[in-house]
């Protein structure tokens, strides 16, 4: 049956009649569950994240919780975040944990040398991000310093957060205020080995990971979901060292970092100022990550068929040049209708890669590059990214379903791409989600999408769609874009016919 379907389905593909574009939605038995940590943030000591961003003075006058700004914490649950990656980052490989506890005016300070070579006093370390994570109800990931950092360092950090008999590090954590352990789970060794993490070589890290990771101890009740540094974007030979050389049961995860640039690292181009060839290119160069995942999949597949080990995207996002006026190492960006495209078709490839795509951290939550949340003194604004994970959250933990589909293009100049994408999933009620984002700076698409094995009566939505590429929500107009009702969607005998406006990112709800 599923065969015949299959067969069925390629013969409607890529049909465009009457205008309209023909896609099949079919459910599989055989298909993955997309993991919730898809949808992971990451909060690095850089800039205005943390300090200023979650951590602020203890004269302010906001809602908060000891110093957790508690206005961004409740944004923040609203979209069900599952996880939060800290401290770093660039930082991590420079961060020593034991100058982030006990009393905050004993601490040492330091200087965040990545990022402005600012003071860092140290007020917001282990006890206050696990606060946080508390707060958010997400799971930490934690990623340790392999780079300036020993072996034991790391041995003890694990032992004071996981360990829950007799020991030294439990005592300190004790004195420190906390009885019981917080068994953090995800673990991260080392970031960016072949860069700020240590310039190594792939085989050097792979013979130091294993070191590191061996002393990582799994305590009673809190084993470690062990993560490696892995490549920068189209460094496969990283990947292949990796997976040769570590045997398979030392690592949950490898990872892999992407930044979408619109121009190059020398230059990267503004967050508000571009045309549509700017734009076009980003986009295009946005849609890449599905070739990467593609990519190190088949590799890790070669040694992983079993697809054991995740491949974890714990860095993603635009990065621009930052906001004119605002200190360079603060990584400080507007969010556009750009970033929400961006999000929502990074998402798609996520989802549709879920068999080996288990997490992923987009950088960062507030107030660096691709952010969820910019502030300004008590203010707040929501950007359109966050709305993207707003309307997606709706995946996690869903079952995937399969989405047949040629995406009409969009071209610019004698160049193109699919202006379409998309990904779908059934959840445990049975309610289907297809999210859908257009591309296309000019044209509205309509698509005509039967689906097999899916019971459906009625289907509902939301869209983000804004006039122009380039609109943002500032502190005067915080809500120039924000989800609205979609009305574009309708049932015509089994068929799903949806028409998507120019610019556009939808979520359909089809209920049984
Ligand atoms: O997210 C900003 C920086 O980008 C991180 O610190 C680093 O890991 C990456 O190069």
């Amino acid at each position: 049956m599923k065969v015949w379907y299959s067969l069925l389905c390629s013969a409607v593909i890529s049909l465009n009649v009457f205008g309209q574009t023909k896609m099949s939605i079919t459910a599989d038995n055989a298909s993955p569950v997309i993991s919730k940590h898809i949808y992971g943030h990451f909060s690095e000591h850089l800039g205005r994240c943390i300090y200023d961003g979650f951590w602020v003075s203890d004269t302010s006058t906001l809602p908060r919780k000891d110093r957790i700004r508690l206005d961004v914490v409740e944004a923040l649950k609203k979209i069900q975040i599952p996880n939060l990656r800290w401290p770093g980052g660039c930082f991590g490989d420079e961060y020593h944990w034991r100058d982030g506890i006990g009393k905050r005016e004993a601490r040492p300070k330091m200087i965040n040398t990545h990022w402005g070579n600012v003071t860092e006093d140290n007020s917001f370390g282990t006890h206050e991000f696990l606060e946080l994570c508390s707060l958010l109800n997400t799971e930490p990931y934690i990623a340790g310093n392999v780079g300036s950092g020993t072996v034991e360092e790391m041995n003890k950090w694990v032992e004071y957060l996981n360990f829950d008999g007799l020991s030294p590090m439990t005592e300190l954590r004790k004195q420190n205020g906390r009885t019981a352990p917080w068994k953090v789970q995800f673990w991260g060794v080392g970031n960016e080995s072949w860069g700020c993490g240590g310039s190594m070589t792939a085989d050097y890290y792979a013979d130091q990971y294993r070191r590191y990771a061996t002393f990582c101890k799994n305590y009673p009740g809190a084993p470690l979901k062990k993560i490696a540094a892995g490549a920068s974007d189209f460094d496969y030979n990283w990947t292949e060292t990796l997976m040769k050389k570590v045997p398979l049961n030392m690592m949950w995860g490898v990872s892999l970092h992407y930044y979408t640039l619109m121009g190059n690292w020398n230059k990267k181009g503004s967050a508000t100022q571009f045309d549509e060839n700017g734009y076009f290119t980003t986009m295009q160069k946005c849609l890449r990550m599905d070739e990467l995942v593609t990519r190190h999949s088949t590799i890790m597949d070669r040694y992983d068929p079993t697809k054991r080990v995740a491949l974890v995207v714990d860095e993603w996002g635009v990065w621009t040049d930052v906001e004119p006026g605002t200190n360079p190492g603060f990584l400080y960006q507007q969010n556009s209708m750009r970033d929400a495209l961006i999000a929502g078709a990074t998402l798609n490839i996520f989802n549709n890669h879920a068999d080996r795509v288990k997490m992923a951290n987009l950088a960062q939550t507030i107030n660096v590059l691709q952010a969820l949340i910019l502030t300004k003194g008590n203010q707040m604004l929501l950007t359109p990214t966050y709305h993207v994970f707003d309307l997606y959250k709706v995946h996690q933990e869903a079952k995937l379903l399969n989405v047949n589909f040629t995406s009409p293009d969009y071209a610019v100049g004698d160049q193109k791409i699919p202006a379409v994408n998309v990904s779908a999933s059934q959840d445990s009620t049975g309610k289907v989600h297809i999210s859908l984002v257009n591309m296309d700076a000019n044209k509205s698409i309509t698509i005509r999408t039967s689906l097999y094995d899916i019971n459906w009566k009625t289907a509902e939505g939301q869209v983000i769609t804004s006039n122009k590429f380039t609109d943002i929500n500032t502190f005067e107009k915080p809500d120039l874009i924000r989800p609205a009702a979609f009305n574009g969607a309708k049932k015509e005998g089994n068929d799903l016919v949806v028409t998507l406006p120019r610019l556009s990112v939808v979520v359909l709800e089809l209920k049984p």
